[in-house]
């Protein structure tokens, strides 16, 4: 009896050590390593954030679309390894970053100091401002922060916008929402009053609905307003490959060229 019970607690050590071994060995892999290793490179979004990353039939079928997912294209390309689009709901975007499911996450993604305390950023690709998206026939009332007293005012979930509302908007009640175009349903059915969201994600909306404006409110300019590539703490070799593709294609305009390629497409939800 003595005998097997050593058995056993020898063969569960063993187990242990072998599994802390293989898990330690990856750990320490550098994730640039990790991803050529692997051959492909998995990338969280959340396709609900035209014209960044997007929804759109293409021949009948749902296909996941935007400037983001051409640049991700793009990185995938320059480093030699396939593309994996991994979407999700944006409040699960950087989670899924944080515990390895994705290796980076693009996803109209705004620079925050929170965020840079958890996550390594790219150089910035994009600049956007915040803006407050209302029903026209109202628009002309909202015309400082102070306009939101009292009002209903939608953020979607995990962003940069929930955080500056909870914060700034006091006198306003703050309704976080999941997907983007929920937010939008809510508005035009008249359940929430403003929806703040980034500027080109609005303009989007308000090309598609003649019944929405953005309100003439200037929402202060921070960090928050650039967008950039989020991947794991202390990236290294990964952040400095990416750091260059992403300055190359900022330099040449070639992400510009990526914003007017996808207004072809109409995003379904
Ligand atoms: N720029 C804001 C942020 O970083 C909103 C991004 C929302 N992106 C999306 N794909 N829904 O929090």
């Amino acid at each position: 009896m003595k005998k097997m019970m050593t058995a056993v607690v020898a063969l569960a050590a063993g187990l242990t050590l072998a599994a802390c071994g293989t898990g330690g060995k990856d750990a320490a892999k550098a994730p640039l390593d990790k991803i050529k290793e692997k051959g492909t490179l998995v990338v969280a979004t959340s396709p609900d954030y035209a014209p960044f990353e997007f929804q759109t039939l293409v021949d009948g079928k749902n296909k996941v679309v935007g400037a983001d997912i051409l640049m991700a294209e793009k990185i995938a390309e320059k480093l030699g390894v396939k593309l994996e689009v991994s979407s999700m709901s944006f409040d699960n975007v950087l989670n899924s970053v944080q515990n390895g499911k994705a290796d980076i996450a693009i996803a109209g993604l705004s620079v925050s100091e929170d965020r840079m305390k958890v996550f390594d950023f790219s150089d910035a690709y994009y600049h956007v401002q915040d803006v407050l998206l209302v029903k026209k026939d109202g628009a002309s009332s909202y015309t400082s922060t102070d306009s939101l007293a009292g009002k209903k005012v939608a953020v979607q979930k995990g962003t940069t916008q929930e955080v500056y509302a909870k914060e700034n908007l006091k006198d306003a009640s703050i309704i976080s929402l999941t997907q983007m175009g929920e937010a939008i349903n809510e508005l035009k059915s008249g359940q929430v009053d403003a929806v703040l969201l980034d500027s080109p994600v609005a303009l989007g909306y308000t090309s598609q609905n003649k019944d929405l404006a953005v309100a003439d409110i200037k929402f202060p300019e921070t960090d928050a307003n650039t967008k950039a590539i989020v991947m794991p703490k202390d990236s290294g070799s990964l952040k400095e490959e990416i750091d260059k593709i992403v300055n190359e294609l900022v330099e040449s305009g070639e992400y510009e060229n990526y914003l007017k390629e996808v207004a072809k497409y109409t995003a379904v939800e």
